[in-house]
């Protein structure tokens, strides 16, 4: 009996920190050239434990590469109509080249309403839909901060998805959606989109050359619904609770990687595959918007 060939795990945390280098050499060579810092806004409403955790890593992320930064706390009793004029502000501050409104945000606030106050050509986390729709222009503007890491990833492993069959399970606004159509645009793959409608989500998963999921269920993908020799993607992230896991929570993916890694030729671990590459779109794309606001 011949072994099975091991998987590569595709490592997120590394690829996220040469992206990092990168983008730190090209704050440098801005620098020496008198150009302008890139400059990233970060407005977070309430105090969501999670949240909080999210905009700290961004926050440090902006000081490794040298990017300036702003923090932003408002009460979750803000109004609407209030987060709207700081919105306003922000837009119209030259010295800010992007900026995000981390989510969720508290009931009372709609969230399509803030995102699409943002002005695009600031908009680094990809959300308004003008970004969205730029997905199958000639020139892209701000790629949606997720599916842009996951792309990026397949891009730096040297994934091929040209004609091969992709497996979306989960077709969110944020994640499943532009990355299907991404794939689509820029990797000329095969898409197929699932979502909680879709009947025997096993029956289609098997079809996947590649298969990423996204919907934030735990353990949904077994080693039963995976084809021999697949790439799985695993955008899933839940925080389950437990007295066992350090910090209180542990990270969980939406796919069972022990059984499942078995099967692939590349996989995603949670945390440390796409995670870190969020981060890492939303640095590149607060470069993009600098260079294309102040070249
Ligand atoms: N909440 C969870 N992930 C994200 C993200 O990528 N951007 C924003 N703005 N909020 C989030």
């Amino acid at each position: 009996m011949t072994e099975p060939t091991p998987y590569t795990l595709i490592d997120g945390r590394k690829v996220s920190s040469d992206i990092k280098l990168e983008l730190a050499a090209k704050v440098a060579e801005r620098k020496k050239l008198g150009k302008k810092i890139p400059h990233l806004a970060i407005i977070l409403v309430g105090d969501d434990g999670a949240s909080q955790t999210y905009v700290d890593h961004k926050v440090k992320a902006c000081k490794e590469v040298g990017f300036h930064y702003t923090m932003m706390r408002f009460a979750d009793t803000i109004s609407e109509d209030k987060l709207m004029k700081h919105i306003d502000h922000v837009n119209n501050d030259e010295d800010v080249d992007g900026f995000i409104v981390q989510l969720p945000l508290p009931p009372h606030i709609s969230v399509e309403n803030i995102t699409e106050k943002i002005r695009s050509d600031k908009d680094v986390d990809g959300f308004t839909n003008h970004n969205f729709g730029s997905i199958i222009s000639k020139n892209p503007l701000l790629m949606p901060a997720t599916p842009f890491g996951v792309m990026e990833l397949l891009r730096r492993y040297n994934i091929e998805t040209e004609g091969k069959n992709c497996v979306v399970v989960g077709a969110s606004r944020l994640v499943g959606a532009p990355l299907s159509m991404m794939l689509v645009e820029q990797g000329r793959a095969t898409v197929t989109i699932c979502h909680k409608y879709t009947k025997d989500l096993a029956a289609i998963t098997r079809q996947a050359d590649i298969l990423m999921v996204g919907v934030g269920k735990p353990g949904l993908i077994t080693a039963d619904m995976v084809k021999d020799g697949a790439v799985v993607i695993d955008i899933g992230t839940t925080r389950v609770e437990g007295p066992q896991f350090k910090n209180g929570f542990s990270l969980k993916g939406d796919v069972e990687f022990k059984e499942v890694a078995a099967k692939t030729s590349y996989i995603t671990p949670v945390p440390g595959g796409v995670g870190p590459m969020t981060i890492a779109s939303l640095l590149m794309n607060t470069m993009r918007a600098a260079e294309n606001l102040n070249p």
